[in-house]
């Protein structure tokens, strides 16, 4: 019997873990627990929370990148601090943590996709949290710290780009979408599935990238969400990023590399365009009732 503890279960990547474990075959108990019934910037409460469990898999975190850039104390809170109460909280436990980071700990100047060791270099205070995090994280728990680095995030419970498109698209019939950011949309299913084998393949501690293969432009997403939409890509049109003035800059390439899953003999996810082509047709991302 292997025992889960879900922390930030009602975010958008935690409650696609809690339906992948329920799903997976296998002894398994979950506890998942809401920012309501575990603040993870707490250490007291964050300890007594773990103990007991043999899995801890933080889907916690500050997430508003923009709002982050004038409130970067409240996001070191929870996510440097938050995964730095779960690392300390899971090694007196004997428990694996996950920390799910993200592609923005990267700076996103250089052309090919970031390894798993790149050096860090987050240009956000987002990103400098998240970066934290992980340093902080493997430097609590170094023997069992997992650090799954994820982007482009989207899924059924909760708002992401897709959700946006499909509104306006619905709304306007027409898309201005920037075309110079390079990343890997990625199904919060896939990386909650991905996250299961992975600890079922009794990985322990590592620096692994939960991202979508392939990769593709805003823009060239936009463009799929349209066509699977039943619309005319061309519908979609490219601008600069510097045409939208967003208070915290993102990286123009944050394609991440996934060597680090064939050294531990598992597959990488799977495309990203059969990945939201199955989460679009599937009504995972059912386009919300018109008001
Ligand atoms: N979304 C993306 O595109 C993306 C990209 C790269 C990496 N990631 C990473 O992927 C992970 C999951 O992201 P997500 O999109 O699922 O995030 P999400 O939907 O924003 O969920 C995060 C959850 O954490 C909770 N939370 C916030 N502060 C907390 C605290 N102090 N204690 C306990 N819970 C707290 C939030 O609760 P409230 O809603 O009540 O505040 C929310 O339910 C995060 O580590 C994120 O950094 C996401």
């Amino acid at each position: 019997m292997t025992r889960y503890l879900i922390t930030g279960a009602h975010g958008m990547l935690g409650r696609d873990l809690q339906a992948a474990l329920d799903a997976a075959p296998g002894e398994r108990t979950v506890t998942a627990l809401s920012r309501a019934d575990l603040d993870i910037t707490d250490p007291e409460a964050t300890l007594a929370a773990v103990a007991g469990h043999d899995v801890v898999l933080n889907a916690a975190a500050y997430t508003a990148v923009d709002a982050a850039e004038t409130d970067e104390q409240a996001a070191h809170l929870v996510n440097a601090i938050g995964a730095e109460n779960l690392a300390a909280a899971s090694r007196a436990a004997g428990a694996v943590l996950v920390q799910y980071s993200t592609d923005y700990v990267f700076d996103g100047a250089q052309a090919e996709p970031y390894a798993e060791d790149a050096p860090l270099a987050p240009v956000s205070a987002y990103g400098r949290t998240k970066a934290e995090g992980e340093r902080r994280a493997r430097a609590a728990h170094p023997e069992g710290t997992i650090v799954l680095r994820t982007a482009w995030l989207y899924g059924e419970h909760g708002s992401s780009f897709v959700r946006t498109m499909m509104r306006l698209y619905r709304e306007h019939g027409r898309l201005t979408v920037v075309d110079d950011q390079h990343g890997q949309p990625t199904w919060t299913h896939d990386l909650a599935e991905q996250t299961v084998r992975m600890l079922d393949a009794g990985v322990r501690s590592a620096t692994l990238h939960g991202t979508s293969s392939g990769a593709t432009t805003w823009h060239g997403f936009a463009q799929a969400i349209v066509e699977n939409l039943g619309g005319d890509p061309r519908d979609v049109a490219p601008v600069p990023s510097s045409d939208f003035s967003r208070p915290a800059p993102r990286p123009a390439n944050s394609v991440l590399a996934h060597d680090g899953w064939a050294a531990l003999g598992l597959a990488p996810l799977r495309a990203w365009r059969d990945a939201l082509d199955e989460a679009m047709s599937s009504g995972a991302l059912r386009m919300p009732a018109a008001d």
